[in-house]
């Protein structure tokens, strides 16, 4: 389960404005990837271009053996099935409940009886933890829940792809942090090919396995995320960091002045904060990706920011980051390990109701 995705050389053009330029990337199989960028870098678009609802202007997107560019509609449908999409708004159905919502396309897509649908459409709404709350409008729930039930829908043709934009846009940091949960014991559970475009630092310095990240019409960098974590790359390092010193300004690029008053007041970066461990998943089974914590860096002959490997912190501003005695001491950020995570035991109606 799970298959690689080759991107090389991608350009998407809307008339003259070139959205990015010459993208290549692998996305590993089974592998989760973060893919980062200022707001109208066109991560969307490539999420996209991606799927096949928009052709880019050059290069290729290679899976099982198939260059997904080149493929005719009646192919490109039949591609589309290793694919769940989480789109940015969520886009449920408003006068349909949640039930109808998640069995769409299976009903559209597939011959399956009423019977083996609702099975499924059970299944997958247990999995992100929406038992009971099938027959709710999209409504009269919560943009968590929503987000949820647009995860369900994504997951009911066991996709071996799965695209989500900005899950965790509007969720509060405790759902973002729920949410990420669900996302590292879902790939565990299902093996699939993750790829998540969100804003959140920290979801981005805790949840992947690879991060990328978009800037100024092109793919500044992707690899590993010890990789991007301990990269001195000023955009890198300023976008990872959530730093206003750097290349990036409040609209798009600093110009040559702001970079050269920037230098003579003698602005500098803070050192790089630890790098902090990788979430695991909740019952501590392991995930295809994840690599021993420090492995990259050490067979990179990378000296990681000190303290790094030591917490879930993030180690960003604003977030406290002691140095514990144990190596796994929990985040503050997290829920306690009692506390049931929304995968586990199927939450009462009240916690589904208030999430
Ligand atoms: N269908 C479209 N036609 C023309 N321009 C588009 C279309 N979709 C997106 N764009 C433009 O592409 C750019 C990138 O958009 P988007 O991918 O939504 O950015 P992001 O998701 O990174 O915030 C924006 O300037 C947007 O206006
Ligand atoms: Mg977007």
């Amino acid at each position: 389960m799970g298959v690689e995705i080759k991107v090389e050389g991608l350009t998407k053009r809307f008339g003259s404005q070139v959205i990015w330029n010459d993208v290549s990337l692998t996305l590993p199989a089974g592998e989760i990837s973060v893919m980062l960028g200022p707001s109208g870098t066109g991560k969307s678009v490539f999420l996209k271009t991606l799927v096949g609802l928009l052709k880019p202007d050059a290069g290729s997107i290679m899976i099982e053996g198939r260059d997904l560019t080149r493929l005719r509609e009646h192919d490109l449908y039949e591609i589309r099935k290793l694919f769940g999409v989480l789109f940015q708004d969520g886009a449920l159905f408003g006068s349909m409940n949640l039930y109808d919502n998640v069995a769409f396309p299976l009903r559209e897509h597939t011959r399956k009886s009423e019977s083996e649908v609702r099975t499924i459409v059970m299944e997958k709404m247990d999995l992100v933890g929406l038992t009971g709350a099938e027959s709710k409008l999209p409504g009269e729930i919560s943009g968590g829940m929503r987000k949820r039930a647009g995860l369900a829908r994504a997951l009911v043709l066991d996709p071996e792809i799965l695209l989500i934009d900005e899950p965790d846009s509007g969720l509060d940091p405790v759902r973002t942090s729920y949410i990420n949960q669900l996302f590292i014991d879902l790939n565990a559970q299902i093996d699939a090919t993750f790829l998540i475009v969100t804003h959140d630092i920290n979801s981005t310095r805790t949840v992947p396995d690879n991060i990328g990240l978009l800037y100024h019409k092109h793919l500044a960098m992707f690899g590993p995320r010890e990789m991007l974590l301990s990269s001195e790359e000023p955009v890198v390092r300023q976008f990872l960091n959530a730093q206003t010193i750097g290349p990036i300004g409040m609209s798009e690029e600093k110009d040559a002045d702001e970079l050269a008053a920037e230098a003579r007041s003698g602005q500098e970066l803070p050192p790089l904060p630890p790098i902090p461990l990788q979430l695991g998943t909740s019952d501590g089974a392991p995930r295809r990706g994840e690599r021993p914590a420090g492995q990259w860096c050490r067979d990179n002959g990378i000296t990681p920011p000190p303290g790094s490997f030591h917490s879930h912190n993030a180690g960003v501003p604003g977030v406290r980051h002691t140095e514990p005695t144990a190596p796994t001491e929990p985040a503050p950020t997290e829920p306690a390990p009692t506390e049931p995570a929304p995968t586990e035991p199927a939450p009462t109606a009240e916690a589904v109701r208030s999430s």
